[in-house]
């Protein structure tokens, strides 16, 4: 989820570039570049951390120059640092190349060009193109071409854009997969290209966007536009009339709804590059447990805070399960109150989207001081939970900007099957024909997700919220694994719309909560056909004999709910351990249409911060 900004025209590039970059801010970031051509030489400036840092950095040494580009970088591979930030330049600095995406065979490409004595001076894939681009750019040999046959090479989604000071005149960008977009903007005796139209918005709304495997070369006058195979094309000019804001969240009305809808894109880079389905095996590459310590764990002792502590209370199923491991889960901000009992043969996983929450920070230097082994499940990279870990599992989804969780949380349940399954296979708990079968039922999971999000759904979510979106008092039932998502339906309800709403236990309807149930307190059930659907039916026949209204998220062949049941919500049938990725999206739903029907500030709701960094 990088930033990227191109110019070339009359004005200074760095401005409008740096200008651009702003603008890009909602995507988050690690670190920032921008390389400008000057009197036939290349110009970069670099700083990790925030857009500010790199803006001081121009103003003790300003570019001056009418072509450059710009990033502003979500680190994938590689720690943020200004030595990875971007620009990356070839072996001969005769060009440089800013990159959104993963290069999957950055590591064969990397092997192979330094086979050719090649020195890398980073750990990015990005760099890999920037040299490969160098490798073909010789001779007579246009950037246009050169470019070309390094995208040829690359397996994954890459959006690229390259600058050369033997072609000071001209930008070459390039796309491959959806890596995040390529948009080129028509100025007047200037164009632009940006990874994103709030960039570039104030200059110009008429605006070409690449499609997968094609390239553009831009300059002042104008652009060529072609596909990767070298057939011209003549794509449509759109006029745009969003407002920069509006641009960051594309076709949606919040970046909640966004990261909603987009969970099939976000699980799919959560999984990429870490499963061999053939041969049963996760590749988590900065797990660094060993085969002895994984068999000398004792216990397993997870600490989190909001919905990363329910996200915890379902991976206690799958660690359980797999892993064999004795599990406990613990608010984070309790877990320090008390004398844990921890040791070295303890493993703490600590699940943080933001990676700053301090609650969750504290309960991990408990871990530290009692020698166990850290390893956090984290989105932003290279936050304070990263950095003090042993072990990291990113989440891979981008950022997420919503204050209510939502991308994060699936991306979460998905990090800690991945571990679990690597746990097993380390521990012997796991036979290999066992993981095979267990990793092919997650390879299925983003599409059972994509049909969840089948934008057919949302008048059945209106319709919901038009009925709903008045009550005051709700309760979430669920059993099981799927407990902790009824605790988790009902803090994305009470956290957007401001409706009091509590998670349950199903169990535990007779042992209190029973004596609420009237038609003044909806019921929201979560029964797919698992070991505890009939326990679940029943209780959906106590709150009906009652007079409550139920509201039931059910197997989408499940005909007998919908007798008991006064509205169902139908979801794909998925294994039992991964069938919280499923239910919980048609609760994200509930609560986003339920507080837009009401009118709640959704992206910002009263009283909370996306990262909680205060006790
Ligand atoms: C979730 O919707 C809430 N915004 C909140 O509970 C959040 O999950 C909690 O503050 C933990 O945040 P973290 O994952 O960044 O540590």
């Amino acid at each position: 989820m990088c930033g990227i900004v191109g110019y070339v025209g009359p004005r200074n590039a760095a401005e409008i570039i740096l200008e651009g970059l702003r603008r890009l801010e909602y995507r988050g970031y690690d670190s920032a570049g921008i390389a400008v051509v000057r009197d036939g030489e290349i110009e970069v400036r670099r700083d990790v951390g925030k857009l500010s840092n790199l803006a001081r950095c121009l103003d003790e040494q300003p570019v001056e120059g009418n072509i450059g580009v710009g990033h502003t970088r979500w680190a994938t591979h590689g720690k943020p640092s200004e030595r990875n930030a971007h620009p990356h330049a070839d072996s001969e600095g005769q060009l440089v190349v800013v990159q959104n995406g993963i290069v999957e065979n950055f590591r064969e490409l990397r092997a192979e060009l330094e086979a050719e004595g090649i020195e890398f001076r980073s750990d990015t894939d990005t760099e890999v193109i920037a040299h490969l681009i160098g490798l073909y750019y010789h001779g007579d040999a246009s950037l246009e071409a050169a470019v070309r046959q390094a995208m040829a090479q690359l397996r994954g989604p890459s959006a690229i854009v390259a600058l050369s000071k033997r072609e000071p005149g001209i930008l070459v960008t390039a796309r491959l997969g959806n890596a995040g977009g390529v948009a080129v903007g028509y100025g007047e005796g200037e164009m632009f290209i940006a990874s994103d139209m709030p960039a570039i918005l104030e200059h110009t709304r008429r605006m070409v966007f690449l499609e997968s495997r094609q390239m553009a070369v831009v300059s002042q006058d104008g652009a060529a536009f072609s596909t990767l195979e070298g057939k011209p094309l003549q794509p449509k000019l759109h006029n745009i009339s969003w407002d920069p804001v509006s641009a960051a969240k594309g076709e949606y009305k919040h970046f909640m709804q966004k990261e909603i809808f987009e969970q099939a894109n976000s699980l799919t880079d959560t999984i990429r590059g870490r499963v061999d389905l053939g041969r049963g095996e996760v590749y988590l590459e900065q797990v660094t447990l060993t085969q002895r310590q994984a068999q000398d764990l004792t216990q397993l002792v997870s600490v989190a805070c909001g919905t990363s502590f329910h996200s915890e209370l379902v991976g206690a199923f799958m660690f359980e399960r797999l892993a064999r491991l004795p599990v406990r889960v613990e608010y984070a901000s309790e877990f320090r109150y008390r004398e844990p009992v921890l040791d070295d043969k303890t493993l703490m996983l600590a699940i943080t989207q933001s990676g700053e929450t301090v609650d969750t920070l504290a309960a991990m230097e408990e871990g530290r001081a009692h020698g166990s082994h850290l390893v956090s499940i984290v989105n932003v990279i290279g936050s304070a939970a990263a950095r003090v870990s042993d072990s990291v599992v990113y989440m891979h989804t981008g950022p997420e900007i919503g204050v209510a969780s939502t991308k994060a949380f699936t991306a979460s349940l998905v990090d800690q099957y991945l571990l679990a399954v690597h746990l097993g296979a380390l521990r012997g708990t796991l036979p290999v024909d066992e993981r095979r079968r267990l990793l092919d039922d997650l390879a299925r999971l983003p599409d059972l997700v994509g049909r969840l999000l089948d934008p057919a759904n949302v008048p059945m979510y209106e319709r919901l919220a038009q009925t709903f979106f008045h009550y005051t008092n709700f309760l979430y039932l669920g059993r099981g694994i799927n407990f902790p998502i009824a605790l988790e339906g009902a803090l994305k309800l009470k956290e957007i719309s401001y409706i009091h709403a509590e998670g349950y236990p199903a169990g535990e309807m007779k042992h209190g909560p029973i004596a609420l149930i009237d038609e003044n307190m909806p019921v929201v059930v979560v029964a797919p056909q698992d070991r505890v659907y009939d326990k679940m039916i029943s209780q959906v026949e106590q709150v009906r004999a009652r007079g409550g209204i139920v509201i039931a998220v059910a197997d989408e062949d499940d005909d007998f709910i919908a007798t008991k049941a006064q509205h169902v919500i139908r979801i794909p049938k998925a294994s039992e351990l991964l069938s919280p990725v499923l239910t919980v999206v048609p609760l994200q739903l509930l609560a986003y249409y339920v507080a837009v029907r009401r009118g709640a500030d959704v992206d910002q709701p009263r009283n909370l911060a996306k990262s909680v960094t205060v006790e």
